[in-house]
């Protein structure tokens, strides 16, 4: 039961559930809870939603978390979520999301020498029918969620790039969604450079995942496209990481991952009406003999040459090469990609804002409102002029990367920023910072957080 701070329980409520309300330690602020015991009921769990005027999504969220931490320690089976206003069908979908967030479990590969999961399913509902219909929808956003997460907890000796091509394709049979794998070689012969580079040191080659979403008779539209950084492990190339650096790599193909998982969503709730095509570059920055070297200089099929100067640089060069299919082959009518780009964009807004950069203030805010409604927050960062004539080479147009780690963030968005044709509206989005948290508190424990699938899901269903 949700009891605000400043409104009165009803007086039909059992005299038990009444004084728990009354106790010192509980005035219905956030964060807060008791339990009342009525005779011949079940357990009442009481949690406290603060004030109702200033009532939100975010604080539906952060109650449902609260209410699922406690359910989890006391085994709960079944629990009937009731509250005595609401006025908003989006509390009872943030309830749900909460829950199914709460519900993953990181312990991908319990072995022999594990405990089993004794956790029991929970089976939620309301006697509300527009609460009842929310938690539905937030359970399956979340599971959308969750999917992303698996796959980001996914090991780098099972989640290469062929795996990522293939949990698509399984993910998207269920559904009505379309994949295409295109492989390396393809990519190679038909001028995309980046993910075939960057991938060659690997004897997991890289490829170029699609996924489209079309609404019928939307065949002929611009579609929404969607691109993810999926490099499946980044040890940095031959500009190898230091080991304290590497490890924890395999969340490279988080954007990858949390664009999956926005098809699923797109997909199994939020269905808009507008085609929505999603790109996983996905490649493995692996080191041997044939890898790719800082002095390399690439030439990319939209005409851009690109000095590399560090191999550890890579996310940058692979999304070139999705940014430019957005565009050549897809015809876009706009684009965002995601991507954990920068360890920069972590030490400036660390997990509590994604970095985002666009070219169109309409779609900056569109996507600003979508994280701000969802949880998953994105803080503008810069594009300018100055920015690109750092990016200046002198022996191409580009060098992927300024030896001299100004401004990091705003560098990797500006590189990417030559391989998306003017006119197009783009936003790229570095969530470095927000793709893994490492704390066990509110709704996510230690791991990957999914971030960026329930925010794309927002964003296309208010644009859809
Ligand atoms: N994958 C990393 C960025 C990253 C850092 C992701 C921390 C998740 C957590 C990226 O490819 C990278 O290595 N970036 C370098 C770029 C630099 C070498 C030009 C960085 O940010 O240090
Ligand atoms: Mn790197
Ligand atoms: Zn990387």
């Amino acid at each position: 039961m949700g009891v605000f701070s400043d409104r009165s329980l009803p007086a039909t409520a059992a005299s038990e559930v009444l004084m728990a309300s009354k106790r010192k330690e509980f005035s219905g602020k956030e964060g807060q809870w008791t339990e009342a015991f009525p005779a011949n009921m079940p357990r009442i769990l009481l949690v406290g939603l603060g004030e109702f005027a200033a009532f939100n999504e975010s604080k539906a969220r952060e109650a449902g978390a609260v209410a699922g931490r406690r359910l989890a320690q006391v085994q709960a089976r079944t629990a009937q979520f009731e509250m005595d206003r609401w006025e908003d069908p989006m509390w009872g979908r943030a309830l749900g999301e909460a829950l199914g967030l709460l519900a993953w479990n990181p312990m991908l590969y319990p072995g022999a020498a594990a405990k089993p999961d004794t956790r029991p399913d929970l089976t939620v509902f309301s006697s509300n029918e527009t609460l009842d219909h929310g938690l539905a929808d937030g359970i399956a956003l979340a599971e959308a969620a969750n999917f992303a997460r698996t796959l980001a907890q996914t090991p780098p000796n099972i989640a290469n790039p062929a795996y990522m091509a293939e949990a698509a394709r399984e993910m998207a049979a269920e559904r009505n969604l379309k994949v295409d794998v295109l492989s390396d070689e393809y990519l190679l012969a038909a001028g995309y450079v980046g993910i075939a580079t960057v991938g060659r040191a690997s004897i997991n080659s890289g490829c170029l995942i699609r996924i489209e979403y079309c609404p019928e008779g939307m065949e002929d539209t611009a579609p929404v496209v969607l691109v993810g950084k999926t490099i499946t492990y980044d040890t940095g190339g031959l500009s190898l990481k230091i080991s304290g650096a590497m490890a924890g790599m395999k969340v490279d193909k988080a954007g990858g991952c949390a664009v999956l998982g926005a098809m699923r969503a797109i997909a199994d709730v939020v269905k808009p009406n507008v085609r929505v095509v999603g790109l996983l570059t996905a490649a493995e920055n692996s080191v041997s003999d044939d890898a790719y070297r800082p002095d390399d200089v690439l030439t990319y099929s939209n005409g851009v040459t690109v000095e590399v100067t560090n191999t550890d640089a890579e996310g940058r060069l692979v999304l070139a090469d999705g940014l430019i299919w957005a565009c050549d082959r897809e015809k876009a009518k706009c684009i965002v990609d995601l991507a954990t780009l920068t360890g920069g964009v972590v030490v400036a807004l660390g997990s509590t804002f994604a970095g985002i950069f666009s070219t169109d203030d309409q779609l900056c805010q569109d996507l600003t409102d979508a994280g701000q409604a969802t949880g998953e927050r994105v803080w503008r960062l810069p594009l300018d002029q100055g920015y690109r004539d750092m990016m200046k080479s002198n022996v191409a147009d580009l060098v992927n990367s300024v030896p001299n780690r100004k401004a990091h963030p705003v560098q990797g968005a500006t590189f990417l920023s030559f391989f998306v044709n003017e006119g197009t509206p783009w936003a790229h989005i570095d969530i470095a910072g927000t793709a893994g948290n490492d704390s066990d508190k509110g709704m996510f424990v230690n791991g990957p957080t999914g971030f960026g699938v329930r925010l794309l899901a927002r964003y296309l269903e208010n644009h859809g």
